[in-house]
């Protein structure tokens, strides 16, 4: 149905907005508060594989062509980036929390927000891309 497709698209878009608007505004300020919204980019992150696989199924179920291999390589950069998000970020926060000093750890979410947003743009110029291959 042509309605619950718009829909799951513009949950998709709207979840890969605050992921990846939010990890290049982090970086940008060099992690400060970055373990504050750790927990929602997560969240975030996995709306937008349950809807991405969705979508997938939908408009792209068949033969692995061109676009699905361009889709692959936007997918796979952005578990790379929830990877590097859940080591550096969730990593430095689960340290926070057990009572760590937050200004320590900063280099270290910076470093990951940077990374993430690297892959996070490759993922946004595959998705968007794709439609037009
Ligand atoms: C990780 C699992 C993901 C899967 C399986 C997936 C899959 C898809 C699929 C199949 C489409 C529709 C493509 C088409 O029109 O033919 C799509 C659209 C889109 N995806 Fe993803 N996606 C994923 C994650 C992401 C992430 C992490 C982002 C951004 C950070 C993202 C951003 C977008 C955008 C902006 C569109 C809309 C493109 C347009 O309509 O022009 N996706 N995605």
């Amino acid at each position: 149905m042509l309605s619950v497709l718009i829909t799951v698209l513009v949950l998709h878009v709207l979840a890969a907005v605050f992921w990846a608007g939010s990890t290049f505004t982090l970086a940008w300020l060099g992690g400060e508060r970055a373990e504050q919204l750790f927990g929602a980019q997560m969240g975030a992150a996995a709306l937008a594989v349950i809807t991405g696989f969705y979508l997938w199924g939908e408009l792209h179920r068949g033969p692995f062509g061109m676009a699905e291999q361009i889709l692959a390589v936007g997918v796979a950069a952005a578990f790379a980036a929830a990877g590097v998000q859940g080591a550096l970020i969730g990593g430095a926060r689960r340290k926070i929390i057990a009572g760590a000093d937050p200004t320590a750890l900063r280099r270290r979410m910076a470093a990951g927000e940077r990374i993430a947003t690297i892959l996070l743009a490759i993922t946004l110029i595959a998705m968007t891309a794709v439609r037009y291959i």
